[in-house]
């Protein structure tokens, strides 16, 4: 009976420990901008408000001219309601979100390429533009298995984030269904990281000022963490498909509580579901085991790419027993990390920041193993999330050699540019054939000059009716 009663308390006490950390982590972001493009109406989901962008008279589409809202009549069953409409632009199109937190936004765009007999979604070629970057180009061939989501941390440093669709243009349209416009926490992208050549490792000391695309964002030995589980409302996948290795490593899963610690990883670094599962290197002998955990992921080459990795150690049973090698494209990048030296507690988290150049092979690997001070009969290795990022060119791009200015100028000279100049040029040749022909009429009344008059007349007569009317309508 007594055992029952304490375990019932204990119960209680986790119970409400866990609804404390939940609730004092909660993540309220300054500017939190969530619009459900093409549609009238509000949309929630996992408890966030997506606001339609034509609901309201402060919407930030810039204007509707040249584009339609659109509604999926046959959506997919399940498929979230922001997935349901979409605006499609046939002209270059901005959305104007205003800035209050300046400093690093969270941008997310959401397409659906749902089929419909009035608009095909696959004719759609377009860019997309925030602010100075550029951050897709001639985007297109979208499936129609599932919503692409892709995300960016871009820092704006004045009042305004502009957001461009600018259709391509042999392009009919360009579209987009969803849009986050998030601030992000001021401790999501450092200053600085370190950066890793085969010469050697040195500080890169500008990672807050470059445009940044998650390109891959994996929970590593954990299952897929969904934004309903994530204080920045991320996606964190499996890592299967990436995890290359291997012989002696295994996945293990911590059922304890994290202890986010000040200057270490915060929840919105990373969330408890990625930091409670791991896969490790053990060893269950008077050896240490001779082999690398493996992670490969596919990349285009000519770009630099951050490289974020969390680490928790929530496998080895006391302090000061865990020490191995981090490394990136084959270099070392951590030698000898200890996990106890950092946050001096287990189950603490940290992570570490690694730029590295994309190879032309279009592969970034990242190993992890025993280092020298590895120690016998414990754990050897371990790794609990990685993010991949990329960061923009020269151009100030993150999807090809073409910056903002030659997207818009192109997109100006392909079509409305080029209606502009011609009706311009109709309407000069128009005035200088009024003014010759008049000159060459001399006196005489012209067709133009008569026009006026009789219009005036028609005028009068115009007007006698409608004040008779209003005359009646007041005797009434
Ligand atoms: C959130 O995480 C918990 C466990 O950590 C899991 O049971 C639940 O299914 C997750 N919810 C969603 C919507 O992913
Ligand atoms: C230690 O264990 C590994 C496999 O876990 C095995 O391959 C190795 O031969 C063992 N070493 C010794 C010295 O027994
Ligand atoms: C682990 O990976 C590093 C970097 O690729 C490599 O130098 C080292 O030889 C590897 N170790 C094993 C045991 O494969
Ligand atoms: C990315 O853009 C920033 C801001 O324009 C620029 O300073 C930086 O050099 C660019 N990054 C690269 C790798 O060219
Ligand atoms: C986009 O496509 C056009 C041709 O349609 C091509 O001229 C241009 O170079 C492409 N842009 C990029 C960045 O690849």
């Amino acid at each position: 009976m007594e055992f029952v009663h304490k375990s019932l308390i204990s119960c209680f006490l986790l119970l409400s420990l866990f609804t404390l950390s939940v609730l004092s982590h909660l993540f309220s972001p300054i500017d939190n901008y969530l619009v459900d493009c093409g549609s009238t109406v509000e949309t929630t989901i996992d408890n966030r408000r997506f606001v339609g962008d034509l609901s309201s008279y402060n919407t930030p589409l810039s204007s509707s001219a040249r584009s339609i809202s659109f509604r999926n009549e046959n959506p997919v069953p399940g498929l979230p309601p922001i997935y349901h409409t979409a605006r499609i632009f046939t002209g270059p199109t901005k959305y104007v979100f205003d800035i209050r937190d300046k400093g690093t936004q969270m941008v997310r765009l959401h397409f659906y390429r749902f089929n419909s007999p009035k608009f095909q979604l696959s004719d759609a070629e377009f860019n997309v533009l925030v602010n100075e970057y550029v951050v897709l180009s001639n985007f297109s061939r979208l499936s129609t298995d599932n919503p692409r989501i892709v995300e960016y941390l871009i820092r704006v440093d004045t009042e305004k984030l502009v957001i461009w669709f600018v259709p391509n243009k042999n392009s009919k349209f360009a579209f987009v269904n969803a849009i986050e416009v998030i601030s992000a926490p001021k401790d999501l992208v450092p200053d600085t990281a370190q950066y890793v050549s085969s010469q050697n490792v040195e500080k890169f000391d500008v990672l807050s000022k470059q445009a940044l695309e998650i390109v891959f964002r994996v929970n590593v030995g954990g299952p897929k963490v969904t934004p309903f589980n994530d204080s920045l409302w991320r996606t964190w996948i499996p890592d299967d498909e990436f995890f290359k290795s291997n012989a002696g490593s295994e996945r293990l899963y911590f059922g304890g509580r994290i202890k986010y610690q000040v200057g270490g990883a915060s929840r919105e670094v990373g969330p408890d579901n990625v930091y409670n599962s791991a896969r490790l290197i053990r060893s269950n002998n008077d050896s240490i085991p001779n082999v690398n955990m493996t992670w490969v992921f596919p990349i285009i080459g000519g770009y630099k790419y951050l490289v974020r990795m969390h680490f928790c150690d929530i496998a080895s049973i006391s302090l000061g027993l865990l020490y191995f090698n981090v490394y990136v494209n084959g270099n070392l990048a951590y030698k000898n990390l200890d996990l106890t030296y950092i946050t001096g507690s287990l189950a603490s988290p940290f992570y570490a920041d690694f730029v590295v150049d994309g190879d032309m092979t279009g592969i970034l690997s990242v190993d992890i193993g025993p280092s020298k001070s590895s120690i016998p009969y414990v754990v050897d290795g371990i790794l609990n999330g990685i993010e991949v990022m990329k960061l923009n060119n020269s151009y100030n791009s993150l999807d090809g050699e073409i910056s903002a200015d030659m997207v818009l100028k192109c997109s100006s000279k392909g079509n409305t540019g080029v209606l502009f100049t011609y009706v311009a040029a109709v309407c000069i040749l128009l005035s200088i054939s009024m003014i010759i022909r008049r000159r060459m009429m001399g006196t005489r009344d012209s067709v133009w000059s008569r026009l006026p008059v009789n219009a005036s007349d028609d005028n009068i007569k115009m007007g006698n009716i409608q004040s008779a009317s209003k005359i009646n309508y007041q005797q009434v």
